[in-house]
């Protein structure tokens, strides 16, 4: 059965179009139902229009609490019968009762080899650090930020003369392979939650690593 999943932005949306190309080629047998932005003007909604997806802009009300907007969050979504939320440079934290509601259907891209370097900036942070490889991790969400497990990982070495430009370049190039493989393979049934521990193929995922010149 064809899987149904929202995806939520806030800015360029590079991640979405990966994985709405990915459900066209047939390697993620769903469909995206939602394109949501908390930003009205967010370069992906335009991208996203274009491409005849459904899409929505839902900015924090003046003073709106991060759970009252959650809750408006998690009732946008589930309208269009969303089975899976995938954040794609959402920058937003969720609040629990968010996360909760969607536990074991929340994957997140982010731009590093978690456990390390969670949080923002992390080209800038991997380079001070004097780091040798360097890459992005496609997770499951849990309440604690970009700690949940992780479903893969793309992984490249840093080369001389790397800045924070032809990282964020590569690293990117890595995220649009390995966020619709995870998609795809939670789509097929492949990978599932089961109480804190990623499973592919109904093990634990270990995270599968996707070496850049692979
Ligand atoms: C990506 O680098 C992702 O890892 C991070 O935000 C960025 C979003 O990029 N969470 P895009 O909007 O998908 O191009």
């Amino acid at each position: 059965m064809s899987l149904r999943f929202a995806v939520l932005i806030s800015g360029r949306g590079s991640n979405m179009l990966a994985l709405e190309h990915a459900t066209r080629d047939g390697r993620i047998d769903g469909r995206i139902v939602s394109v949501v932005s908390d930003r009205a003007d967010a370069p992906g909604l335009a991208a996203a229009q274009t491409l005849g997806l459904e899409t929505s802009v839902l900015e924090p009300a003046g003073g709106e609490d991060r759970g009252s907007f959650g809750k408006r969050l998690a009732d946008r979504i589930r309208e269009h019968g969303a089975e899976l939320v995938a954040l794609a440079g959402f920058m937003r934290i969720l609040p629990g009762g968010f996360v909760r509601e969607w536990q074991g259907r929340l994957l997140n891209i982010h731009p590093s080899l978690l456990p390390a370097f969670r949080g923002l900036h992390t080209h800038r942070r991997v380079l001070e650090a004097g780091e040798r490889v360097h890459g992005c991790s496609v997770h499951f969400v849990v309440e604690e930020l970009d700690a949940g497990p992780t479903v893969i990982q793309g992984r490249l070495s840093l080369r001389p003369g790397d800045d924070e430009n032809s990282l964020s370049a590569r690293v990117q190039r890595l995220e649009h392979i390995i966020y619709p493989r995870a998609v795809g393979w939670f789509a097929s049934g492949r990978l599932a939650w089961r109480d804190g521990v990623a499973l592919l193929d109904g093990r634990d995922s270990g995270s599968v690593i996707v070496e850049e010149d692979s």
